[in-house]
């Protein structure tokens, strides 16, 4: 099974740029167009949150546009860029998220690893948060299917990362969720975005990790008291997790553009290393 992650998007209203500079509209059509070219095709796709800039209705609908192509099921988070309300008048008709209640939280129980998607947003806020009521819907679906490989995706990272100015907006209650995460080792990963760069730390137990943006990335800076954030125009990427049941969960980070390549690795006589490899054992294709 392959799991592509793609995350802030950042998607606009048509014609218009985020920050008066980057088209992440065209980015996003172009992140979806090398998913599409991927010679083995994703099994879903995890989006997680800044699905929208403003969370405007005009930017979902455009999104919808945006992702129509994709031809496997993709599931949404939210994240501070969006607005619930809005996010499920575009897209409750996909089936996956909830009518009602206060949180877009759900899983997903029809593949070979388990997907639980956590809403963190708090409206109005830049930061997020694992409240006690968010925290107790997590712990239940946890103790439901306690041996199931199981992938956490979410907007806000609920661990620090060293870029101070991101790390004050991130979420909050991760000590908790902590807790509660290390009592399932099943939890293979907790996938997350908003810092908008490629980022892996042990916790809880497991691997967590923010994916890069599809559109702009965030500089990287870790001086402990640096000044606002800053972004860039450092290569757009997406990732994918790929699971098999003889592998665990195995994460690759791959680049939305086109590079000079792919060049046979026509090897120097002079090679030290020319003995025939051991064949990869078929359960590991799977
Ligand atoms: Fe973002
Ligand atoms: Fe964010």
């Amino acid at each position: 099974m392959i799991i592509a992650q793609i995350t802030d998007l950042h998607v606009r209203p048509p014609g218009r740029l985020a920050y008066e500079r980057v088209d992440t509209n065209a980015m996003l059509r172009a992140a979806v167009a090398a998913l599409m070219k991927l010679e083995r095709r994703p099994d879903v796709v995890l989006a997680s949150g800044d699905l929208t800039d403003c969370g405007l209705l005009e930017e979902y609908e455009t999104l919808r546009e945006l992702l129509a192509p994709l031809s496997i099921p993709v599931y949404l988070v939210p994240g501070n860029h969006d607005r619930r309300e809005n996010m499920r008048a575009i897209f409750y008709a996909d089936g996956y998220l909830p009518a009602d209640g206060a949180f877009l939280h759900y899983v997903i129980d029809d593949q070979p690893v388990r997907l639980i998607g956590l809403d963190t947003v708090i409206p109005g806020e830049g930061y997020g948060l694992m409240c006690p009521q968010r925290l107790a819907w997590l712990e239940e679906q946890l103790a439901r299917e306690p041996g199931e490989p199981t992938v956490i995706f979410m907007h806000h990272p609920p661990f620090l990362t060293g870029l101070t100015d991101m790390d004050r907006i991130n979420c909050r209650g991760g000590d908790q969720m902590a807790d509660i995460v290390a009592r399932f080792p099943n939890v293979e990963r907790v996938l997350c975005g908003h810092h908008h760069r490629p980022i892996q730390t042990r916790w809880a137990g497991t691997l967590a990790s923010v994916a890069p943006s599809t559109a702009h990335q965030v500089v990287l800076d870790l001086q402990p008291d640096h000044s606002p954030t800053m972004f860039n125009l450092e290569p757009p990427a997406y990732q994918l997790h790929v699971w098999s049941p003889y592998t665990g969960l195995v994460s690759h980070t791959a680049y939305v553009n086109d590079f000079a390549g792919p060049y046979p690795f026509v090897l120097d006589p002079d090679y030290p290393g020319h003995q025939q490899a051991e064949a990869i054992p078929a359960e590991a294709a799977e």
